[in-house]
């Protein structure tokens, strides 16, 4: 078994509140790649102060943003210029939500937060035929493979963190402050769990304690309930 040592993960820790960078932001380039260059309708899930969701708004024609903690919901809000075609709201991701189906529906750092099953069958219902569902997520670490590339994480964070502050100090970002939670399933779970609700999802493991996954909806795809 190869741990990451008590010390080491403090050390990161001081690290990390001294030259904060957001883990979840840095996949936002990569998740606008799994999209289409212009599309309709988005709904980011658990969308915390709502960067990602302003981002897709670059793409789209309407933009929702939903999450269910009032506080960042309205930081979300506070950090959206008039006229920008996005929408926060309180609400559950398990909910009935805005109504229509979605063009492309994210979720980052937030899946964990939520019944496996029930989240990914709840998504795939509210995509519409033709539509993406990209993922970013946090499993817990279970196998050889996750503790290496967790260890191979360490000292990328480090200089990642250094070269996004330029080496100085600096205050977390609004979006650091969303509620968190560790993850209870590992990645192997969430394989299998994946493939039975998402066929020919796509999923991988990455860098800075994430996985990826990424499902397109056929037009053919019939829902089940
Ligand atoms: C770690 S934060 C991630 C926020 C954002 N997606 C990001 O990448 O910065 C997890 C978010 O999920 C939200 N959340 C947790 N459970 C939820 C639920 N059942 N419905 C909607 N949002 C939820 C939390 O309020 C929090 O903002």
């Amino acid at each position: 078994m190869v741990t990451l040592p008590p010390r080491l993960v403090q050390a990161l820790e001081r690290f990390n509140s001294a030259h904060p960078w957001d883990h979840n932001a840095h996949y936002h380039a990569w998740i606008l790649r799994q999209v289409p260059r212009r599309f309709g309708r988005a709904l980011d899930v658990g969308c915390g102060s709502g960067d990602l969701a302003r981002l897709l708004a670059t793409r789209a024609s309407e933009v929702h943003g939903i999450d269910s903690d009032p506080e960042i919901v309205e930081r979300a809000r506070e950090a959206t210029p008039a006229g920008a075609p996005v929408t926060f709201a309180v609400a559950d991701a398990l909910g009935e939500g805005p109504d229509g189906s979605y063009d492309v529906i994210t979720c980052v750092a937030v899946l964990h937060h939520l019944p496996l099953d029930e989240a990914l069958a709840h998504f795939r219902r509210r995509l519409a035929p033709g539509g993406t569902l990209v993922v970013v997520g946090l499993a817990r670490t279970e196998t050889l493979v996750d503790q290496l590339l967790g260890l191979a994480s360490v000292p990328a964070n480090v200089l990642v963190g250094w070269v996004k502050n330029r080496g100085r100090t600096a205050p977390r970002p609004v979006s650091m402050t969303a509620v968190t939670r560790s993850a209870e399933e590992g990645f192997g779970d969430i394989v299998r769990e994946a493939r039975r609700v998402l066929p020919g999802v796509r999923l991988r493991r990455r860098l800075f304690w994430r996985y990826t996954l990424v499902w397109r909806r056929t037009s053919d795809d019939l829902v089940i309930d």
